[in-house]
C-alpha cells in the first residue's frame, strides 16, 4: 500500500519545486506528497542546518526531501537530519541524467553499480527511522537491468519505488514507456510510483489501470496545467473536473508572480518563463503566445502577453481539459494509449527488461 492518500506526487523539480511552487500547486488540493529539488550531497557535507532548511512543509501535505550523492556515510548523515527535522519521507535521487551530475558518479551513473547502490542505500536505511524511497530511470543506457536494480533498492528496506521509465540516454526524448512501470510492478512487493508523461488527468488513472502502479507522480504537466492534481480528485470521485480557462491561468500567473517576488525574489521572469514553457504548450496558436512570453524582457512584460494573448481563451481553446480532448502531448507507451501522432501504443515493441 502506497503510505498516503491521495496517491499522487509532485515530482521533485530542480530550479522549479522549491517550497513556494510546492505550496501553490498542492493548495488547489489532490496531492498526496510535494517533493523537494534535489538536495547535493558531495564529499564536503552539508552542516545539518543546512540541510534542516530544506524542509518546508507545506501544512496538511506530507513532504518527501530528495538527496543526490554516493558517499554511503555523507548520504546517511543527510538521512538522518532531514528525517529528524520533520520529511515525511527521504528519497534518493537515482535518476538524473545531466552530464554534470553523471559525471561524478550520482543521479542515474549509480544505476550502473548495484553494489553500490546497496551500499548507500543499507547506510540510508539504517539511520532513516521513517519512509525512505529511491527514484530511478529505466537504467543508464538500456533498460534492460531496470528489474535488477528496483530488485537490488528493493532488497535494501526501500519502503517505495518511483519509476521514470526512460534511460539516461533518452533523457526527455520520446515517451516514457509505462509498460516498465508494470514490469516492476509485477516484480517488486514494495509499492510502485509511476512517473512521466501524466499529462492529462485522465492519464493518472490510465496509469494506474494500465500498470497497476500504486501511486502517480506528476511534474511538467504541473508546470502546464496547475490544476492537474485537483483534476485527478475529481475524476476520482466521479465528479466533473473543473477546465481552466485562459483567465484562470492569467490570475494564477499574477498571483505566482506576486508571491514570487515576495518570497524568493531573483531572477522571477526566468522563473515564470520556465512554467510558460510548458503551459503555452497547452494554447493552439502554433507557439505565437508560448514565444511572445518567453521572449518578453521583464515579468510586466511577460504578463502583458499572458494579459493580451492568454487570457481572453476560453477553457474549449485550451488543451487542458482532464480528458485532454485536443490532446497536443503524448503519453505512456502503454496499450491504449490515446496519442494523437498514433506513433505509441499496443503495437510499439515490448520493452526488452531481463
Ligand atoms: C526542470 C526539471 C527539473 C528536474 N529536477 C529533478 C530533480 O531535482 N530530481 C529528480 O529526481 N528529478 C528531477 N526531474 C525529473 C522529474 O522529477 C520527472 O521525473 C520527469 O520530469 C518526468 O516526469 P513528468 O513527465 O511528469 O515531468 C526534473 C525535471 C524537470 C523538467
Amino acid at each position: 500500500m502506497f503510505p498516503f492518500a491521495p496517491p499522487t506526487m509532485l515530482a521533485p523539480m530542480e530550479g522549479v519545486s522549491h517550497p513556494t511552487f510546492r505550496r501553490l500547486i498542492a493548495e488547489r488540493g489532490g496531492v498526496g506528497v510535494v517533493c523537494t529539488e534535489f538536495v547535493r550531497v558531495s564529499r564536503a557535507p552539508l552542516s545539518p542546518v543546512a540541510l534542516r532548511r530544506e524542509v518546508v512543509k507545506v501544512p496538511g501535505v506530507p513532504l518527501s526531501v530528495q538527496v543526490m550523492g554516493n558517499d554511503a556515510e555523507k548520504m546517511a548523515d543527510a538521512a538522518h537530519h532531514v528525517a529528524d527535522a520533520g520529511a515525511d519521507v527521504v528519497d534518493i535521487n537515482l535518476g538524473c541524467p545531466m552530464p554534470r551530475v553523471v559525471k561524478k558518479g550520482v543521479g542515474a551513473a549509480m544505476l550502473k553499480d548495484p553494489a553500490l547502490l546497496a551500499r548507500v542505500l543499507g547506510a540510508m536505511r539504517e539511520r532513516t527511522p521513517g519512509l525512505l524511497s529511491a527514484k530511478i530511470r529505466a537504467g543508464f543506457d538500456d533498460a534492460e537491468n531496470v528489474v535488477r536494480i528496483a530488485k537490488t533498492v528493493e532488497a535494501a528496506g526501500v519502503d517505495f519505488l518511483v519509476v521514470h521509465p526512460r534511460t539516461r540516454r533518452d533523457l526527455y526524448e520520446g515517451v516514457a514507456d509505462w509498460r516498465i512501470v508494470r514490469v516492476l510492478k509485477e516484480a517488486l512487493a514494495i509499492p510502485v510510483v509511476g512517473n512521466g508523461d501524466v499529462w492529462y488527468a485522465a492519464d493518472a488513472l490510465r496509469m494506474e489501470r494500465e500498470t497497476g502502479c500504486d501511486a502517480v507522480m506528476i511534474g511538467r504537466p504541473a508546470m502546464r496545467n496547475p490544476w492537474i492534481f485537483e483534476q485527478v480528485a475529481a475524476l476520482r470521485a466521479g465528479e466533473a473536473p473543473f477546465d481552466p480557462s485562459g483567465a484562470d491561468l492569467a490570475e494564477w500567473l499574477h498571483r505566482v508572480r506576486a508571491v514570487y517576488e515576495e518570497e524568493i525574489g531573483g531572477n522571477v521572469p526566468g522563473k515564470l518563463k520556465e512554467l510558460l514553457r510548458w503551459m503555452g504548450r497547452a494554447v493552439d496558436d502554433g507557439g505565437a503566445f508560448r514565444q511572445a512570453a518567453l521572449r518578453a524582457p521583464d515579468a510586466d512584460a511577460i504578463l502583458g502577453e499572458v494579459d493580451a494573448r492568454l487570457r481572453p481563451l476560453g477553457p474549449e481553446a485550451l488543451d487542458l481539459d482532464a480528458h485532454g480532448r485536443h490532446r497536443f502531448e503524448r503519453s505512456g507507451a502503454a496499450e491504449g494509449s490515446g496519442s494523437r501522432s498514433g506513433s505509441v501504443g499496443g503495437s510499439a515493441p515490448a520493452p526488452r527488461v531481463a
